[in-house]
């Protein structure tokens, strides 16, 4: 018996009606970009997730980038993550002209060391970023704990554990920001690369919405 990692078309073959008729009626109404299909899936993964804003972006990576220009990371800043991870995590820090300081991660789950982070930290640190690998939480109480007492933003690569939950509460909705992939082989998988912004700072978020609309015509 062959048994494939991701088996996106048997995924597909499972609700096929409801996604051709769903594809087709975007084909029709010629909304290509955005859409109201896109605001109902905002409007949607928010209350899932518990947040008050999301905003749909091209890929996980695009996420973690606009989520650190929202926050106005780049040359000279450090932004503290862990070396376990999708190389988007840093290649996005780095892309922004900023330093990823990386910190060990802890034995039992392989996600971020909390008080490592704590140490890690410095004048220039201007985020941290958690990742929660493989579908499991990080430990955020003391991550936020090190957030809030240092006053340094969190955004949470949840690009692996959309819909993943840290006591009772689903991940994405601890960090400033939470950045979701829905990459096809995700938990949540599109047709092709996609992902999402969510915070409950609604200014945030309406700032990441421009970011994305004008992102084309930015540098780097
Ligand atoms: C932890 C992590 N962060 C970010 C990303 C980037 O997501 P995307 O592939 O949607 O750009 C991935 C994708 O594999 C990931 O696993």
């Amino acid at each position: 018996m062959k048994l494939q990692m991701v088996d996106v078309v048997g995924q597909y073959r499972t609700i096929k009606s409801e996604v051709d008729q769903a594809v087709h009626a975007v084909l029709d109404s010629g909304q290509f970009i955005q859409g109201k299909d896109v605001g109902e899936l905002e409007c949607a993964v928010a209350g899932y997730l518990g947040v008050k804003y999301a905003v749909a972006c091209a890929s996980g990576t695009d996420a973690l980038q606009i989520a650190m220009m929202a926050l106005g990371i780049g040359p000279g800043d450090e932004v503290v993550t862990t070396p376990f991870t999708f190389v988007a995590t840093a290649e996005t820090i780095a892309l922004l002209g900023a330093k990823p300081v990386y910190v060990d991660i802890e034995p039992r789950t392989y996600n971020i060391d909390p008080a490592a982070i704590a140490r890690a930290i410095t004048p220039r640190t201007k985020a941290i970023i958690p990742v929660h690998l493989y579908g499991q939480p990080a430990d955020m109480d003391p991550i936020m704990e090190v957030s809030r007492s240092r006053g340094i933003p969190v955004i949470e690569d949840s690009a692996q554990a959309f819909g993943a939950s840290y006591k009772g509460r689903k991940v994405c909705s601890f960090g400033a920001i939470g950045a979701v992939s829905f990459f096809p082989s995700k938990n949540l998988g599109c047709f092709g690369d996609g992902g999402m912004l969510v915070t409950d700072d609604v200014a945030l978020g309406e700032q990441m919405r421009v970011i994305d609309a004008l992102r084309a015509c930015l540098p780097g």
